[in-house]
Formats: C-alpha cells, structure tokens, sequence
C-alpha cells in the first residue's frame, strides 16, 4: 500500500485513482486518506475488467489505474487479450497503470500469470508492478514491496518518489531475497495444499452459496444471497458458527449478501470450518 499510495501522489497530484470493484478495502480507505479521489470501476457480472467504463473515465480525465492482478477479492487471473486491451486504452489517452501483482505467486494449477510488464510495449512504457513476497510467503508483517519498471520514463517517476526507505523493514528485505530465491519447494507445497482447498470447497461448500473458485489466492468470493438468511452472512456465521468471514460491503459497497472467505489453512481447519457453516445452517 505504500508503494501504490506514493505512486499515485507522484502521477496523479490531488487526482484521481481508478480500481475495479469489488477491490482490497484499502483502497477504498486509504487512497482517500492520502487526498486521492477514488474512481471505482464496477467488475462486469462475470469478473471480467469493464473496459467501455475504463475508457469513458479516461475521457473524463483520468490518468491512473491500480490494477490488481490476480484479482483480490475474486482471485480471477486476467488474460493476455483484457490486458492487452487496458494497456492500448490507457496509451492513447496518457494514462498510468499500477499493476498491483502482489498476488502473482500464488497462481494456481490451470491459470497463466500475465506480468503487466510482459503485456506489449504500451504496458511497459507507462506501466509500474508491484510485488510483493509478503502473501505467498506470509511475510505481510515484515514491511517489504518492489516497484519494477521496465522503461525510462516509468523508472524516472520512481527516481523522483520522496524518500521512503523508512517504509520498508530490513528483515523484510532479508525475509523477500531468501522467500523469491530459496523456497519454491516450500510454495510448491503451499501451491498444492491450496489447490486441494480449492477442491474440498467446490465439493463441500454448502447448498445457496454461490462461487467462481479463484484461478489464483487463498480467497473466496461467496455469493450467499441464495441462503435466504435474515441478516448480513458474515455476522450470521460468526454468531451462529463462530467462523469469521469478511463481509463483502467491505469489499464494494454493491456487494451485500457476499462474504469473503480466506482458505489458506491447513485441511482439519478447512473440515472443521466448513462442517460449522453447513450445521448452523440445518
Ligand atoms: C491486492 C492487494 N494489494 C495490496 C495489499 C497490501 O499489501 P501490503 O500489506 O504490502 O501493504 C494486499 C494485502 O492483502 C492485497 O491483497
């Protein structure tokens, strides 16, 4: 968040700064606080990026877009074809995109990551990722991110960012160079077990909910409309079940009777958590 708030106050001065909803509540909380006006750009029905919306704010002025791929809260992975589309959009009108990737090495078996800096040359040219070893490598309380450019005028904006090494923890940067160059055997092991959650929940989950699984992440975007419950699904299954979700009006202010539930735990947790949301439902 740092990194993305820097970013956007280097870019956009007293601007605007446009994401797809549902989207990290962060960003509908903190780019406010930083004096940034929030352009909230509503996924379509099937998850997919709206690219008629994007280009009628970018008509309006707008000259920043956070895109965060994989996607949190849906976990979707963005194809090459709706990447290559965002960044033509945003070349021909100026526009900046923030590729917000830290989710990147968590993609699961079937999906492709894309790098927004391996998209086309108009991605590199006006186009910032960010990633992160803090959510594959639960490293999130050690305070370390990467900005990555691939051109000069994208590196000259990051030159020209005031200083924040204060942001970023040492350990943080131990934990991430020893995370991204000795463990994937261990987020292999994560990668499986997390694929096996995936399953158990396609197969366990109970009846009225609703869900595309995720193709990337340890979350889950539950449509629990179909449940027919008197009152907001997530404080429902905390009183009832004593499991925590997160609500999804936390997530976009359109997504009530959503909950988000996050599956990166071990499977007698998963069993145990899943059992206690179909038995407060009998
Ligand atoms: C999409 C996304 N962006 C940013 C962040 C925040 O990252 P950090 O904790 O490094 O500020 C998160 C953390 O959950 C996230 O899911």
């Amino acid at each position: 968040m740092a990194g993305l708030i820097e970013l956007c106050l280097a870019l956009a001065p007293g601007g605007s700064v446009a994401f797809a909803t549902a989207a990290y509540p962060p960003f509908i909380q903190q780019f406010p606080r930083a004096g940034l006006r929030t352009v909230l750009i509503p996924l379509r029905p099937d998850g997919s990026f709206d690219l008629e919306r994007l280009e009628a704010e970018l008509r309006d002025g707008l000259r920043v877009l956070v895109l965060t791929n994989p996607h949190n809260p849906s976990g979707r992975v963005l194809p090459r074809d709706e990447l290559e589309r965002i960044a033509e959009l945003c070349a021909s009108y100026d526009a900046w995109v923030l590729a917000d990737e830290i989710h990147a090495s968590l993609v699961l078996p079937g999906a492709t990551h894309v790098p927004w800096l391996e998209v086309s040359d108009a991605a590199r040219e006006r186009g910032i990722s960010l990633i992160s070893a803090s959510k594959a490598f639960n490293l999130a309380g050690l305070k370390a991110a990467q900005v990555v450019t691939a051109s000069d005028r994208a590196q000259d904006v990051v030159r020209r960012l005031p200083y924040t090494a204060e942001q970023a923890g040492l350990l943080g940067v131990l934990a991430a160079e020893v995370a991204f160059s000795q463990c994937d055997d261990w987020l292999d092991d994560v990668l499986r077990q997390l694929d096996d959650n995936r399953a158990y929940l396609r197969d366990n989950l109970p009846d009225g909910i609703t869900w595309t699984p995720p193709q990337a992440t340890y979350l889950a975007w539950l449509d629990c409309r179909g449940l027919g419950l008197a009152e907001e699904p997530s404080e429902y299954f905390l009183r009832r079940a004593k499991v925590a979700l997160a609500p999804g009006t936390d997530y976009d202010p359109a997504a009530a009777g959503f909950v988000r539930l996050n599956f990166g735990t071990g499977p007698k947790l998963l069993e145990e958590l899943v059992s206690r949301l179909r038995s407060s439902l009998d």
